[in-house]
């Protein structure tokens, strides 16, 4: 831990000291880091790791350079005895604004520089709110040269004040403010003595320690395949079995004897072997590790294609809704500009389908009338692209969600985006009322149907993933077999025609739920494989997900809850045609989720889904 890695990414505008502060840090830093080199040595020679931790390092940025996206980032690295630090350090003027989003895209932290004389200014609302785009979960706002107004604690209050005003209006969670002058050391490593009155800690106790593991993404598995590894072919021995799949964790952890799937292709296979960078194996490895994963079986994978968990995938599409930040002035994003994609390890072709609005950085006010963006501007769009997208949502991943489009005839990066969630179709229906307002929804509508024995615990299931959904801000609504036969099933008994009917009419409304952009949870035994596949067609015919879910509880347990007595009664003859008693429960052969007992109980279970549904 006490060496966990720091990226930083440094923001703020034309001279306001950010070199200084820079070369400040990585001078004092060295002070106080040669002090203590000598026990620091001692301790990594005892642990032999000194110099593997330093290959990873380079490793990792080798990796991000060949996704072209680093271009004119320096990154700078120095030590403490507590830990180490990259910061992407963005030289140039006109193209800041591109420099710190290219360089910021990893980054845990944002050191945002401001000029006590000037105070905040349109530069720093823009990096702040690039920032919080970005979610980077930390922001310390350096109010700098503090020497040159006196050292005056009203004048940083009132920056600090107007910022935070700002700040409300972001999503940003954690903001340290810190009065500092670069120039002359003060509360950079040591706290100031010209500045008593505050009594915060200096920038490199916040830098030592900002938390940062929690914010990493240990639960949606990912790897993007950046090249296949096969061992070179000696004349004089044969060509080795051997196939390993290299890259970057981009989420999750993946480790030998995983299952996992490979998209887009959707084979199946268990990951045989984890190797590092120097041949090593490795037990387990998460973001944002490089690696080579070795599967048991020989599947066709390649480069842009992805492994990740069976019941745990990202989103497969080609259009998608996006957050977009326009870097040139040589050109402007509109309405049909056409780019080259570069996402994850993979690019395809991609078009403005739409430009929904722009913003405006210092109000963030939405222009909804904008017809362009030009340098430096942000705004939110609508992409389609040539081949699907295997992505999530950026907040939920910053790897699979991000991407930068390059001008082909230039060949320069003219864009960052941000994916926001797969488009809505424009027929769908529009929510407002606060809980979701156009485009701001995650997800298209889909149908989940819960299929399974009397009792085995759908409803409460279907309970709670409504709750959680609904808490979400994704408008969601149950369809309960139960009660719909008081209603629209009144009719109904349940004969086999007649469950293949009730089937059909759930399926039927949960289909034009999702087509209105609600996500329909039916819970229904449906027991015959045949009516359930219908349902099935109808939805992916119409371009809906439709993801089936198996409560697999065995029924000696169905039996044991049996809340209505309808077990007993149905082994005692009383009822004829019982599901699982006297009449056949057809499992699914393919359902998206299974879920049994000793995964938890219905609060577990939903959460299962929300996990495959990437919400
Ligand atoms: S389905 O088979 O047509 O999909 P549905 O989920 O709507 O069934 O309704 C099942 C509920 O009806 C059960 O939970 C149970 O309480 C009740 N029920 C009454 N008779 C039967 C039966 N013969 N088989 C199964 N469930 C029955």
């Amino acid at each position: 831990m006490a060496s966990q890695l720091l990226h930083v990414a440094t923001a703020g505008s034309v001279d306001d000291g950010k070199s200084t502060l820079i070369g400040r840090l990585l001078y004092d830093s060295k002070a106080i880091f040669e002090d203590q080199l000598a026990a620091v040595e001692r301790v990594s020679a005892e642990r032999g790791d000194e110099h593997a931790d330093l290959a990873l390092l380079t490793d990792g940025l080798r990796a991000e350079r060949e996704q072209g996206i680093t271009i004119d980032v320096a990154y700078r690295y120095f030590a403490t005895p507590k830990r180490k630090f990259i910061i992407a350090d963005t030289p140039g003027h006109e193209q800041y604004t591109r420099n710190m989003v290219t360089g910021a895209s990893t980054a845990d932290l944002a050191l945002i520089l401001v000029d006590a004389r000037k105070g905040i200014l349109e530069q720093t609302r823009r990096h702040s709110f690039i920032a919080s785009l970005l979610g980077i979960p930390h922001i310390v706002l350096c109010i700098n040269k503090m020497d040159l107004v006196g050292w005056s604690q009203d004048r940083f209050e009132e920056i600090a004040e107007e910022f935070r005003q700002f700040a409300m209006k972001l999503d940003i969670h954690d903001i340290v403010f810190i009065p500092v002058s670069a120039l002359l050391g003060d509360n950079i490593v040591s706290r100031s003595t010209n500045m008593a009155w505050y009594d915060g800690q200096s920038l490199i106790h916040h830098l030592e320690h900002a938390v940062v593991s929690s914010d990493r993404n240990l639960i949606d598995s990912r790897f993007p395949v950046q090249y296949v590894i096969r061992p070179q072919q000696q004349s004089d021995s044969v060509l080795h079995d051997f196939r390993g799949y290299a890259g970057t964790v981009a989420g999750g952890v993946f480790k030998p004897g995983d299952e996992v799937v490979a998209l887009p292709g959707g084979f199946t296979s268990k990951v045989k072997a984890i190797w590092g960078p120097g041949g090593e194996p490795i037990e387990d490895a998460f973001a944002p590790a490089a690696v080579c994963i070795e599967l048991t079986d020989n599947l066709d994978v390649g480069r842009g294609d992805l492994l990740c968990r069976p019941n745990n995938r990202p989103l497969v599409g080609r259009e998608i809704d996006a957050m977009v930040c326009w870097f040139t002035d040589v050109s402007t994003l509109s309405e049909d500009s056409r780019f080259t994609m570069l996402h994850t390890t993979r690019s395809t072709r991609a078009q403005v389908t739409r430009l929904d609005y722009r913003l405006d950085v210092n109000t963030l006010h939405r222009d909804l009338d904008a017809k362009s963006l030009g340098l430096n501007q942000i705004g939110r769009v609508q992409l389609r692209v040539q081949q699907p997208l295997l992505f999530d949502p950026y907040r939920k991943n910053r790897t699979t969600g991000s991407f930068v489009l390059v001008d082909e005839a230039t060949n320069n990066t003219v864009a960052a985006g941000m994916i926001t969630g797969p488009t809505i179709a424009a027929s769908n229906v529009v929510w407002h009322g606060g809980v979701v307002s156009r485009g701001e929804r995650a997800t298209k509508g889909a149908t989940v149907w819960l299929t399974g024995l009397s009792a085995s615990g759908k409803s409460s299931v279907a309970v709670e993933l409504e709750r959680l959904l609904v808490a979400g801000g994704h408008p969601a609504y149950r369809l309960d077999g139960d009660n719909l036969r008081h209603g629209l099933n009144a009719d109904l008994g349940f004969g086999p025609s007649d469950r293949s009917e009730n089937v059909r009419r759930v399926g039927a409304v949960a289909q034009l739920l999702a087509d209105a952009g609600m996500i329909a949870v039916a819970s229904l035994i449906s027991p015959y494989a045949v009516d359930r596949d219908r349902v099935r067609a109808a939805h992916e015919a119409a371009g809906l997900e439709f993801v089936e879910v198996f409560i697999d509880t065995p029924i000696e347990l169905c039996a044991q809850r049996d809340p209505k007595g309808m077990y007993a009664k149905a082994w005692a003859g009383e009822i004829k045609g019982f599901t699982g008693v006297d009449d056949p429960y057809e499992a699914p052969r393919r359902p998206e989720v299974v879920l049994r007992p000793i995964d938890g109980g219905p609060m577990e279970h939903a959460k299962r889904i929300m996990e495959f549904l990437n919400l």
